[in-house]
């Protein structure tokens, strides 16, 4: 009975774009037509400055980590069953963000911070790895997109690693696919030489 209704709250609190609400309610913007057009943290930090970058970073986070957090207190987390349904919780919110039903499915992001907010709960460990191996990368090549490709790559072999939960390590690898699909323009980009740097 709660698992449809997380999995609800998790799709339609995910579809919530709030790149493109706090930089039009904050700066006047219309985000999807500025920079990378992409309604997530790296855009808005471009184009409307690091308090908005962060905020929306922050938000997109939370509508990743709040139904997992609840879906996995009330649901549980023990068993296959269990880890499944919370998994399914996690990638809606993930979807949500990617496919939003508020723009009809067009206009949604990449999915980077929604899933790191949803593996904020699944698996804290995994993600602060992740967070070293993104760190590195933007560190060494100054390119977000790299740093979200490479981290997501990394996902599912740290999710596994830490919880040898199949369920949350299928999600993981969903999430990994997305994020790479959703990437495809900087991918062509990075290959071209012409991503944007972000410092
Ligand atoms: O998380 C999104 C990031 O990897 C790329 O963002 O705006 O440079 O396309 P953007």
């Amino acid at each position: 009975m709660y698992f449809p209704f997380f999995l609800a709250l998790a799709y339609a609190l995910g579809s919530v774009p709030f790149g493109a609400v706090l930089s039009r309610w904050r700066a006047g913007m219309d985000i999807t037509k500025a920079g990378s057009g992409n309604i997530g943290a790296t855009n808005v930090l471009r184009q409307a400055g690091p308090a908005l970058g962060v905020a929306t970073l922050a938000c997109d986070m939370a509508k990743g980590a709040l139904p997992v957090l609840g879906a996995a207190l009330v649901l549980g987390t023990d068993g296959f069953l269990n880890q499944t349904a919370v998994a399914l919780v996690a990638l809606a919110a993930f979807l949500g963000h990617l496919f939003p039903l508020y723009s009809l499915f067009k206009k949604g992001g990449k999915g980077v911070a929604t899933a790191a907010g949803c593996v904020l709960v699944l698996s804290p460990v995994a993600l602060a790895c992740a967070l070293v191996v993104f760190a590195a990368v933007v560190g060494i090549f100054r390119r977000v997109s790299l740093g979200s490709l490479i981290s997501a790559a990394s996902l599912a072999p740290l999710v596994y690693w830490q919880t040898h939960s199949l369920p949350y390590t299928g999600a993981a690898l969903a999430v990994t696919i997305l994020v790479w699909f959703k990437h495809e323009a900087n991918i062509k980009r990075l290959i071209a030489g012409e991503e944007s740097a972000i410092f």
